[in-house]
């Protein structure tokens, strides 16, 4: 990746300000880390919960060099008031809107819940924007989702959407308002049209890391099996701290615009349990995978698999993690969590 000047936060000029939603997420966590780096003072929406829901972003926020730096509102998707308030105050030159009911399989069963977070929580920031006149550039975390029962591949900017779950329609519903807002209001607003991302900090519901935990507790002798759903679906599986990196690029850019951010590569989930396996040195590996039909989708997406041409002709940014290592950088992560050691496996 070509690297981008300072920013003026970090030449020593007044501080960026950065507002996100979805902070306490996989990838609010990661793009926190980036923008405290790169100087900003970082604002974050956090969900009351009765249960602590900040494990991910709790390291940089007991880092004592970021007490100025991470502020954390309580707020929800679903409160327009509360998001109006909360932009008035804050003034955040950027915002990133990450704040999702994110998992596709449970948007079946919440469908009303998912439209409510996904499409009128985006489309009462984009109102909050334009009533409040906060001077501001706009990220909106779009999703390959949106292909759904693709139309042509690999998709591009240009594939015509045709979402298969009530997840992928309210992305559909937030994507367009984002771009009516940016023709309407010449509001500066783009939309990432991201693929599959993991890290070990991926929700444990998502199928890549209920692999890597359930390998790695399979070799501490802890689990026998692990059940899983469909193993034919494809996806275009990237690293998330280098997609966290393709979000802050977009609002960097002269000018806003939609992109497609993807590997270019498929694997099935079925190979994806398979290089698993065989990092931890286990043979026979169909031997501990179950299937389960309650993993099952009412309606597939069977296949995704993305052109970020755009985005490294425009913006600079490729991946640079591969398959294999993704798999490994998980692996180890679920390994050491739980304290058992991957024997060594020559590369195939
Ligand atoms: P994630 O780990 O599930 O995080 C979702 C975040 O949204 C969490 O911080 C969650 O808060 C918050 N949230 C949920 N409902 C909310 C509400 N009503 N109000 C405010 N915040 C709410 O998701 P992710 O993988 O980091 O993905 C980030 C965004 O990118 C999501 O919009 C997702 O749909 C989209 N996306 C992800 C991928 C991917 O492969 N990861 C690909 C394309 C697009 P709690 O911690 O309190 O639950
Ligand atoms: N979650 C899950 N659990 N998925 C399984 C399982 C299982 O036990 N077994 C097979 N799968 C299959 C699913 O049917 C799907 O085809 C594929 O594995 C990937 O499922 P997930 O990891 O849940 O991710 P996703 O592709 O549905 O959605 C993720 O990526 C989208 C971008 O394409 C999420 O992060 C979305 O928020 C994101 O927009």
């Amino acid at each position: 990746m070509d690297t981008i000047k300072p920013t003026a936060a970090s030449a020593g000029a007044k501080k960026k300000k950065a507002f996100i939603t979805g902070i306490t997420g996989q990838d609010g966590s990661y793009l926190a880390e980036l923008l405290l780096d790169k100087g900003y003072e970082v604002h974050g929406l956090v969900r009351r919960s009765s249960h602590f829901n900040r494990e991910r972003i709790e390291h940089i926020y007991q880092d004592a060099q970021n007490t100025q730096n991470l502020i954390l509102h309580y707020g929800d998707l679903t409160d327009a008031s509360n998001l109006s308030r909360l932009l008035e105050k804050i003034a955040p030159e950027e915002i990133y809107n990450l704040g999702a009911q994110s998992h596709v399989r449970i948007s079946f069963d919440m469908p009303e819940y998912t439209a409510d977070t996904i499409g009128l929580g985006t489309l009462r920031l984009l109102e909050a924007i334009r009533e409040t006149r906060v001077k501001t550039k706009f990220y909106q975390a779009s999703s390959s989702e949106m292909f759904g029962s693709v139309r042509e591949t690999p998709q591009t900017e240009r594939t015509p959407f045709y979402p298969r779950s009530p997840y992928g329609s309210a992305k559909v519903f937030a994507f367009w308002n984002t771009v009516n807002y940016r023709e309407a209001y010449g509001i500066f607003v783009s939309n990432g049209i991201l693929f599959n991302h993991e890290s070990p900090r991926r929700g444990e519901n998502f199928v890549t890391r209920k692999i890597t935990m359930g390998v790695a507790e399979i070799l501490a002798g802890k689990r026998d099996k692990i059940y899983l759903g469909n193993l034919d679906a494809k996806r275009d599986w990237g690293y998330a701290p280098e997609y966290v990196e393709a979000m802050w690029r977009m609002l960097q850019h002269s000018k806003p615009d939609d992109y497609i951010i993807a590997t270019g590569e498929h694997h099935s989930v079925e190979e994806f349990a398979e290089e698993a396996f065989r990092l931890a040195g286990i043979k026979d590996w169909k031997k501990y995978v179950g299937i389960d039909k309650r993993y099952y989708r009412p309606a597939e997406v069977d296949i995704l698999v993305g052109n970020a041409e755009k985005a490294r002709k425009e913006l600079g940014w490729e991946p640079k993690v591969t398959f294999k290592e993704l798999v490994r950088i998980m692996l180890e992560a679920d390994a050491k969590r739980i304290g058992v050691k991957i024997p060594q496996v020559k590369e195939s």
